[in-house]
């Protein structure tokens, strides 16, 4: 099985930062490669330190160290999926695409209108986002800690759709510019939990079709959230462009018009260990959607409460008509005025609350009422 790129195939071209490029390979010279992840033997991959530094750990060799159960339901996963592409040989290719973006909206003066948002507290990106681009909440090295300990949404789905690994090989860290775009994966494990509670729960069957390349239609974007220290450093202006910038990376597809473009599966992205805020991240992310014409399908992942109050924020913007750059400035304000002046770690003034407060007086200023009673600011934002 294992003839592929070796004295006679050229090698694999890495995906370096600052290009535009995509390697595609066949899920048996992926599953070729991913065997020689398992045995370690990739030349001069062993350690950081030499011409891979700023590369992702391809080898394997830490989930077979120690003792913890995570990494039992690791090697359970990916045995499945040796087993599977062992017993059978999937005849299916993978395209992995680097995009490295040198222009950006102008945030400010975007006069673009929402699109749709589905939000819900059921369901995840990987199964109920068929036909859509689903965000992978990224590390900048692709897999995170997928060859390691770590288990969270980006390593879970690194595992159970395993061809995403070899992309490790060969595409370098990102820069804020930049997202890798991976089509075509086949899903071969179910799994139930999440990080400690993760286990492994069996083959799964992917009935997804394959498009006219012979690829899975499973599109993956990884985009790398910033991770903050502080919660009120991510409200700071620049903060603010970069993640609007790198979900604009991820969701943009330049030279494609817009109404081909599938609605955009994702959810609290960068929200863990990042320090992310959910309510943030999920208006940025809408913000970039209706910058790019895509309809957004947003996953809570069980916080109900999150799932109202974006619900609320969305219908309130969009029966306004209010602009993606109206909402841009309010952001540059609420920092501005709340967060900049703010003593304690978290602002006095929510960033809804704000955000309805600001829309609703400017409305009203402009009928000249009075602003004391807004009886358009939700009840549970007054
Ligand atoms: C990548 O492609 C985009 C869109 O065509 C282009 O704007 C950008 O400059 C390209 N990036 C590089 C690094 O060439």
């Amino acid at each position: 099985m294992c003839r592929v790129y070796g004295n006679v195939f050229p090698p694999i071209p890495l995906l370096k930062q600052k290009m535009n490029h995509s390697i595609t390979m066949s899920q048996e010279q992926i599953a070729c490669l991913l065997a020689n992840a398992f045995f370690c033997t990739f030349p001069r991959r062993n350690s950081r330190k030499q011409e891979y530094a700023n590369y992702p750990d391809i080898h394997l060799f830490r989930l077979f160290e120690g003792s913890s159960p995570k990494k039992i339901e690791k090697l359970k996963t990916l045995f499945c999926y040796f087993r599977r592409v062992t017993e059978k040989q999937p005849t299916g290719l993978v395209t992995f695409t680097r995009q490295s973006l040198t222009r950006f909206p102008e945030w400010e003066s975007s006069a673009k209108q929402l699109t749709k948002l589905h939000i819900t507290c059921e369901g995840t990106i990987e199964d109920q986002g068929y036909g859509m681009l689903q965000v992978d909440f990224a590390n900048r090295m692709v897999g995170g800690g997928v060859t390691g300990n770590g288990l969270v949404q980006e390593e879970i789905r690194f595992m159970i759709n395993p061809e995403l690994i070899v992309a490790r090989l060969f595409t370098e860290a990102m820069d804020n510019n930049e997202c890798l775009v991976v089509t075509g994966t086949e899903q071969y494990s179910k799994y139930t939990g999440y990080a400690e509670s993760y286990r492994w729960a069996g083959n799964h069957k992917d009935e997804i079709p394959r498009d006219d390349w012979q690829r899975k239609c499973t599109e993956i974007v990884a985009i790398d959230a910033l991770k903050f220290k502080n919660f009120l450093d991510q409200f700071q202006p620049e903060k603010i462009n970069r993640e609007l910038n790198k979900a604009y990376c991820g969701f943009v597809r330049p030279g494609v018009r817009s109404d081909n473009l599938p609605a955009v599966a994702t959810g609290n992205w960068g929200c863990g260990v990042f320090l992310g805020d959910s309510r943030l991240k999920a208006l940025l992310q809408i913000l970039v959607a209706a910058e790019v014409g895509r309809d957004v399908a947003y996953f809570t992942f069980g916080d109900a409460d999150l799932m109202r109050d974006v619900h609320k924020m969305h219908s309130f913007l969009t029966e306004r008509n209010v602009t993606v750059g109206t909402v841009y400035r309010l952001l540059m304000q609420y920092y501005s005025t709340v967060c900049e002046p703010c003593s304690s770690s978290r602002p006095d003034v929510s960033l809804y609350a704000f955000i309805y407060d600001c829309v609703c007086s400017s409305a009203a200023s402009l009928d000249s009422d009075s602003a004391a009673a807004r009886p358009d600011v939700p009840a549970d934002f007054r």
